[in-house]
């Protein structure tokens, strides 16, 4: 019932059921993931650039990438209490010149200026599957030149293949040019894709 509202279910309700989770502690564990795997993807792709994070929760990539590797990072979340953290946590790191964060439901945010890299790290999974490629042609007109996306899944569970993740990258690959691949094991077969619109030049 949670997965289905958290995909399918209006903004407010989905930023009620977001905030809550939040605000009690469920969620405490991303605070740290220093080291992860999407993190070497990320600072190759940004090439000192901008990052556009959607889903982007309490500040951990904002924080934890490599602060040479970007110029700008703007976060997008619908959950107002993983903002709140997420700019405490910039303050403390003294990062506010570079990180801001903006409330906004990815399905129809707009953004006012176009990314090096627009991320979805843990966060594609509340996506309709219905709506994979029409959100990311909607994003692909806020991609630079040469940008990319990048998204960060876990495809499995338990070593049991889950089937919407797995529908998603396989959407993602007929629809757009792959670039790079990554499969990082674990029980979670945890992975990235990187790929941007197809026919975009490098
Ligand atoms: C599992 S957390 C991942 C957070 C972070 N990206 C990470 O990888 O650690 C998913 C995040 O997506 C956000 N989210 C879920 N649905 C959203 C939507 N429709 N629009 C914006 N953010 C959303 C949640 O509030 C939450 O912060």
């Amino acid at each position: 019932m949670r997965g289905f509202v958290t995909s399918y279910g209006p903004s407010n309700v989905k930023k009620l059921i977001w905030d809550r989770e939040f605000a009690g502690g469920k969620w405490n564990f991303i605070d740290n993931t220093a080291g992860d795997c999407v993190y070497p993807y990320l600072e190759k792709y940004a090439n000192q650039g901008s990052i556009l994070d959607l889903g982007c929760g309490p500040g951990n990539t904002a924080n934890e990438l490599s602060e040479s590797k970007y110029r700008t990072y703007l976060g997008v979340d619908i959950s107002a209490e993983a903002l709140a953290k997420a700019k405490q946590r910039t303050e403390q790191t003294g990062r506010a010149e570079k990180n801001r964060f903006t409330t906004g439901d990815f399905l129809s945010y707009e953004p006012d200026e176009p990314f090096d890299v627009i991320l979805f790290r843990e966060s594609m999974y509340h996506v309709p599957l219905g709506k994979i490629k029409p959100v990311l042609s909607h994003y692909s007109q806020y991609l630079k030149d040469g940008g990319v996306f990048i998204v960060r899944m876990y495809l499995a569970m338990n070593g049991k293949n889950k089937f919407r993740p797995t529908k998603m990258v396989q959407i993602i690959e007929k629809n757009f040019d792959v670039l790079e691949k990554g499969r990082h094991g674990g029980p979670g077969d945890a992975t990235v894709i990187v790929f941007r619109p197809q026919g975009r030049r490098a």
